[in-house]
């Protein structure tokens, strides 16, 4: 019989109780084993969870506990996580954790305290859909291109919402909320961070890079108003928050940000809380990936499987997939500001003449070409300058965007969202 301790019983950790429980049968036949979970920590003890496994609020009732095998940490944080994991490992057992804002921060070191124990994290990425597994193991013989996708379950209920109903953003936020996708602070969610957490742990998977989120772009989606998703739609793009790896040379490129993408692209067209992650190999080719992200039960099975698999074996493979570094340590960061893309703006200007002029000159002076432009009237007389450009230079755009904000005949700082 192998013995579970769970930190952190919450929507996901629930979830997990309850699946090793109802589905016991084809998890021991799987496992060959029994999995009981031995015990849970919680902060609030009075809270009715439904449960009949044991409760507590110290943490050291798990750690310290001999017969448990495997510890969950599903309570989320950085720092508290970390210090609860790290014991677990040093008490000698295996970890399983959903964690992708302890891992963002703290993978390497995670690896080099777990050395042979186990430690899996499924979960942590694109909540029910294998990922990990698929990019540490089914994919481990390619040099991997690319990596983009729809990372956040959050945002992509929240966008279709916007798009399909015209829901209002703090309205369905709410509702993202009560449907236990969204993190505890859901400015994770909204701003990005929470993707860029996953692109991280797949990038040190893939390429071995040790960044941190503070070293890449990751933009979220509280600038992304109706007005942008109408014209978007009027124009045959659907606006999604995307995180993006892409090998150029010997650079990686991370980011994480909306983007517009063509309505007849397979990726504008996942919707709701599902995520949909495209991984291209040189020997491969594009592999697809596709399921719900969020949400107590998805995320939960990516948890169990974790647990079977350690059940079965006792061991896993190397924590991140590697055992020596990767491309000869070869690979690096490549700057922000050097990224390129296309991109749209909207731009809120006086209705008068010689505006036009002056944007175009400013658009030229920063070396940035326009594919297409479009005015249409707004409030107070008013217009909404529609521009979409060629591939441009990051820098340039983002110097020309300031330049622009400082005009006095533009209103409002401008919007802009990047075209995949
Ligand atoms: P949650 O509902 O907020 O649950 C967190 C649990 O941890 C609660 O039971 C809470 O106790 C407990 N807890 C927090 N701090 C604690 C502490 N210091 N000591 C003891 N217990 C503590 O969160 P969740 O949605 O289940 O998410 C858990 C983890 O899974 C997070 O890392 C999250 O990022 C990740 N994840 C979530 C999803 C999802 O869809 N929800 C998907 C993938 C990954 P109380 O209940 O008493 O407050
Ligand atoms: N808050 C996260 C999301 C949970 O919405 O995708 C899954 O990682």
């Amino acid at each position: 019989m192998v013995k579970v301790g769970i930190i952190g019983v919450g929507t996901v950790g629930v979830s997990v109780v309850n699946i090793l429980k109802e589905n016991a049968d084809v998890i021991s036949a799987r496992a060959g084993r029994d999995i009981v979970v031995k015990s849970g920590v919680v902060r609030n003890l009075n809270k009715d969870r439904g449960l009949d496994i044991i409760l507590t609020d110290n943490v050291d009732d798990v750690l310290n506990d001999e017969e448990i095998d495997i510890v969950v940490e599903l309570m989320g944080g950085v720092e508290e996580p970390f210090l609860v994991v790290k014991k677990a490992l040093q008490n000698g057992k295996a970890v399983v954790t959903a964690n992708k804002a302890l891992l963002a921060y703290h993978r390497y070191e995670l690896q080099e305290i777990a050395k042979d124990k186990a430690f899996e994290f499924e979960a942590s990425v694109a909540g029910g859909i294998p990922i990990i597994t698929a990019l540490r193991d089914g994919l481990s013989a390619n040099h991997i291109e690319s990596i983009m996708g729809i990372m956040n379950g959050t945002c992509n209920y929240m966008m279709t919402k916007m798009t399909n109903e015209g829901v209002a953003y703090d309205a369905i936020l709410k509702e993202a909320q009560e449907l236990g996708y969204a993190e505890a602070d859901p400015t994770f969610d909204v701003g990005g961070y929470d993707a860029a957490h996953k692109l991280l742990i797949l990038a040190s998977i893939a390429y071995g890079i040790d960044a941190k989120p503070e070293d890449i772009l990751i933009e979220g989606i509280e600038n992304v108003t109706q007005e942008d998703i109408s014209f978007a739609k009027e124009f045959g793009y659907a606006i999604k928050l995307l995180g993006i790896a892409k090998k150029d040379g010997n650079e990686v490129e991370l980011r994480v940000h909306a983007c517009l993408i063509k309505q007849d692209e397979m990726i504008a067209k996942i919707d709701g809380v599902m995520n949909g992650i495209s991984v291209v190999g040189d020997k491969v080719g594009e592999t697809l990936y596709y399921g719900p992200g969020a949400g107590g039960d998805a995320t939960a099975s990516a948890v169990v499987a974790n647990i079977i698999d350690i059940a079965r074996s006792g061991k896993s493979t190397p924590m991140l997939g590697f055992n020596r570094p990767m491309e000869g340590d070869a690979l690096t960061l490549k700057s922000t500001e050097k990224i390129e893309s296309k991109y749209y703006l909207r731009v809120n200007v006086s209705d008068r003449a010689g505006v036009l002029a002056r944007i175009t000159k400013i658009f030229e002076e920063h070396n940035i070409s326009v594919e297409t432009m479009l005015q249409r009237q707004a409030d107070n007389g008013s217009a909404n300058l529609l521009i979409s450009t060629h591939m441009a230079v990051e820098r340039d755009i983002q110097a020309m965007m300031q330049e622009l904000e400082a005009l006095d005949f533009v209103h409002a700082k401008p919007v802009m969202i990047r075209i995949v």
